[in-house]
């Protein structure tokens, strides 16, 4: 009875600032609570209709406090996978949103939306953080890979998926139903659009071989719209610049490329006060940048992204609304006192729609 009265309150939450903002019709929304309103108190459950969907999710980016990519909100596209009912199904549907969304090298914001947990419905999980990623593997000469994919790859190679254990490989995709175990998929290579770097001037990093994915499709976290939970919603934008050449590409923890970089770049790192790794972050965010241009794939740098954030920032405000932040993530790691929002404070309070982070499953 608690869990009927607490869906109702969310649902009406959410149907009214929906409803009110798209259509600014309050007997349309009136209606449309009625309906649900009955619905919940015969089953317990509601379903969405696709528009609710749409904008359900735009609304949670909008609302989704880490991210400086807000600006682009309203362009997200919405894939309604809610009739898949089997693992096969999924893993059609992840793949079709892998394509879409490369587009070629022109990403498109998107968002695939798999059936919540309801009496109908098992609960359908992706185990993976990104739909890709690259292995990682401890081995007794070292880590290869990805050193963050260690625990995941180690669960996909307990479930029968061999490694070619190379510094690139593309981890599969795990999708369970409700307790049974999951089941692996390999994503076919065509579908997968990779950047291999290269830096404007020194022509030696290019032979390193390195490389990254063009799409970055979050695919772990759960969205909440109306109370109702979708706890497969693997959604992507584009990639800014510094998430590759700032973390992955650089993190002591991660690929670890900034000794190499400066090597490549003759810079003198016997003293910490040189600003050896300093001056290695710009080069390797250069070339990231660089090569992703060269090649066609969509991707922001942290300056145009602050730019943009800003303008967000001023479209909400003449919308009368208040635009809530998380200063730790939306500053850039890069250089962060030459963006705008360095220099202001943010709200950080959680509306709803949102995206959530959900227990792992490995
Ligand atoms: N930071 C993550 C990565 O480097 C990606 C998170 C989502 N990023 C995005 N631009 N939508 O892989």
């Amino acid at each position: 009875m608690q869990d009927k009265k607490l869906l109702a309150e969310e649902a009406k939450a959410f149907i009214d600032i929906a409803y009110m903002e798209s259509e600014k019709n309050s007997d349309v929304c009136q209606a449309r609570w009625k309906q649900i309103e009955t619905e919940i108190a015969e089953t317990g459950h509601y379903t969405h209709t696709l528009e609710e969907l749409r904008i359900g999710a735009k609304l949670a980016w909008r609302n989704s406090n880490r991210c400086i990519g807000r600006f682009f909100w309203e362009s997200l596209h919405v894939l309604d996978c809610r009739a898949d009912s089997t693992e096969d199904e999924v893993a059609r549907s992840l793949f079709r949103h892998i394509r879409y969304a490369t587009n070629g090298g022109r990403i498109l914001p998107v968002i695939s939306l798999f059936a919540p947990a309801s009496p109908h419905h098992p609960t359908i999980r992706i185990w993976n953080y990104q739909l890709i990623r690259y292995a990682g593997y401890q081995t007794e000469d070292g880590i290869i890979g990805d050193p963050d994919s260690i625990d995941f790859t180690n669960k996909c190679l307990e479930l029968g998926w061999k490694g070619p254990k190379t510094d690139f490989d593309i981890l599969p995709i795990l999708i369970s139903l409700g307790d049974k175990e999951p089941k692996w998929f390999s994503i076919p290579s065509s579908l997968i659009l990779e950047v291999p770097l290269e830096h404007p001037e020194y022509e030696a990093f290019a032979e390193k071989q390195y490389k990254w994915y063009a799409v970055p499709i979050v695919s772990d976290m759960k969205l909440e719209i109306g109370g109702l939970t979708y706890q497969a919603a693997p959604f992507n934008g584009w990639y800014m610049g510094t998430e590759v050449g700032a973390r992955n590409l650089a993190d002591a923890g991660r690929y670890n490329l900034l000794p190499e970089m400066a090597e490549i770049a003759g810079l003198d790192t016997s003293f910490a006060s040189t600003l050896w790794k300093d001056r290695a972050l710009v080069e390797l965010n250069r070339a990231v940048l660089h090569s992703y241009k060269k090649h066609g794939v969509s991707m922001v740098d942290h300056h145009t992204a602050a730019a943009q954030f800003e303008r967000f920032e001023k479209k909400e405000a003449q919308a009368g609304r208040e635009v809530t932040g998380d200063w730790t993530w939306l500053i850039p790691p890069v250089s962060p006192a030459t963006t705008s929002i360095f220099h202001k404070e943010y709200n950080n309070h959680v509306h709803k729609p949102n995206y959530f982070y959900q227990d792992r499953l490995y």
